[in-house]
């Protein structure tokens, strides 16, 4: 078949996979938690303050606009998940919507943006990590804790963490349930302790200036300033929401409890994000904010709180893996979902019997995101992270119009309200957040999705499944 043509049918992706026979467990409340563990990390805990550094005090609308967008492209998403319940997120609705090319661009962004969000929660956690080593005492060369752009030669507990998530997955393990709702509360608990500490010491002069690089999104010196540049960084605070969808089969009541669960999951969020911003920025002036690798525990540290400091580290610690883990076994997913199409090489993405992973992917993925976290820059890796993800969220709105359009009665145990607008609103949204990313981000996009198209052509067009149907 020619690769124009090349298209899955909604059929073949409609079938529930075999976990389909768990028992619909699952209410609005457990929805909420898995999303709120998925979202919760890097973007709250470290990249606050990077944002604080590029908006000043405006970071807090950055915050609203960027959870605006998030929840627009999270509505599209979870109708698209819940009527294509299998494996491949973006790339799999892409393929029945779009056809095999768009869904080999929109597959071969995914791989970069899961890997990439690996490495920057891995350098998220070395700073709490580092920052907590050296509060108990330790002496450790800082030249090992950070990577060269913050001041150090090798960042080696993101290494060390990467490899060991990986390890850990590539061993079989999963988080349950149980342990993700206790994390949740460990995460919660620890940014609650956050504000209660930090709003006695609001003063209001720190807000002034509101905006000191405007509202808008500046370049200089290759980071963009201002509101929407800030924006468009910490909308990497916001995604997360997939374990949501993904646990669709196991809901109750999808068409009520996914809702609920996506929606509240991330005006939890956002309303969580804003109390810890006004208390971060109320308390201390965004400048010394953006000079900190761990903001939330040099606060409390400033403020004279060494132990909840140490606490918020710990907490940061243990909870912030897990985030690495669920974006890690994702790309796992969808390079084991391309390799099944024949796109790209099944040899790598090989499962082994013991432990029911893609072992030596998940091991490749493990040593490529260390090496970034060891040596890259968190900004940028978070922008390019970020770059990836927007053009994904624009690919589901679009396949949701598309499939409106085409298979209006098909079933669909969600249905997202004013499917239209919120669609409309959700392209236009990541498409300005995705122009208001450095142009050595949108530069590294091109060039991974340049090398992506050509091994489009040169290989994943003959090998495809469907070019021998
Ligand atoms: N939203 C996730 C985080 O902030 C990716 O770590």
């Amino acid at each position: 078949m020619a690769f124009w043509n090349r298209r899955k049918s909604l059929e073949s992706v409609s079938a529930r996979e075999t976990h389909s026979a768990l028992r619909p467990t699952l209410s609005w409340i457990h929805l909420v938690c898995l999303g709120i563990g998925g979202i919760v990390g890097t973007g709250i805990y470290t990249l606050i303050g990077v944002g604080a550094g590029l908006a000043g005090p405006a970071v807090i609308i950055s915050f609203v606009v960027a959870g605006l967008v998030c929840a627009c492209a999270a509505l599209a998403y979870t109708e698209m998940s819940t009527m294509m319940p299998m494996a491949g997120s973006a790339y799999t609705y892409s393929y029945v919507a779009l056809g095999e090319l768009p869904a080999w661009f929109v597959g071969w962004t995914l791989i970069l943006e899961y890997t990439v969000v690996c490495s920057v929660v891995a350098v998220g956690w070395s700073g709490y990590a580092g920052g907590f080593i050296l509060s108990l005492g330790l002496d450790v060369p800082k030249a090992l804790l950070a990577g060269p752009a913050a001041g150090g030669v090798i960042n080696l507990p993101a290494i060390v963490i990467s490899l060991a998530v990986a390890g850990l997955l590539a061993a079989g393990s999963r988080e349950s349930a149980t342990v993700n709702m206790i994390l949740v509360f460990v995460k919660l608990l620890a940014l609650a302790t956050f504000i209660a500490l930090a709003i006695p010491a609001f003063d209001v002069g720190n807000f002034e200036p509101f905006a000191p690089h405007g509202f808008g999104a500046n370049e200089v010196d290759g980071a963009k300033y201002g509101m929407m540049g800030a924006a468009a960084l910490i909308f990497f605070a916001f995604y997360g929401f997939d374990a949501v969808s993904t646990a669709a089969e196991e809901t109750k009541n999808p068409g009520r409890d996914l809702k609920i669960g996506i929606i509240g999951s991330m005006v939890a969020c956002t309303l969580i994000y804003m109390v810890v911003a006004t208390a971060a920025i109320g308390s201390t002036r965004t400048d010394v904010l953006a000079a900190s690798s761990e903001p939330l525990a040099m606060v409390l540290r400033n403020l004279e709180h060494p132990v909840a400091a140490r606490w918020i580290g710990f907490a940061a610690i243990i909870a912030l893996p897990t985030v690495i883990m669920a974006f890690m076994y994702g790309q796992s997913r969808i390079f084991f979902v391309m390799a099944r199409d024949g796109l790209l090489p099944q040899r790598l993405s090989v499962v082994s019997e013991k432990s029911g992973t893609p072992v030596l992917m998940t091991m490749i993925t493990g040593v490529i995101v260390a090496i970034m976290a060891g040596f890259l820059p968190l900004q940028r890796i978070a922008e390019v992270a970020n770059a990836g993800t927007l053009v994904a969220f624009i690919a589901v709105a679009i396949c949701m119009l598309v499939l409106r359009n085409k298979a209006p009665t098909a079933p669909r145990p969600f249905r997202t309200p004013a499917a239209t607008t919120v669609a409309a609103a959700a392209i236009i949204g990541c498409a300005y957040l995705f122009n208001s990313l450095p142009s050595v981000t949108k530069t590294t996009f091109v060039i991974w999705n340049a090398i992506g198209i050509a091994v489009y052509f040169i290989y994943a067009r003959f090998q495809s499944a469907l070019a021998r149907a």
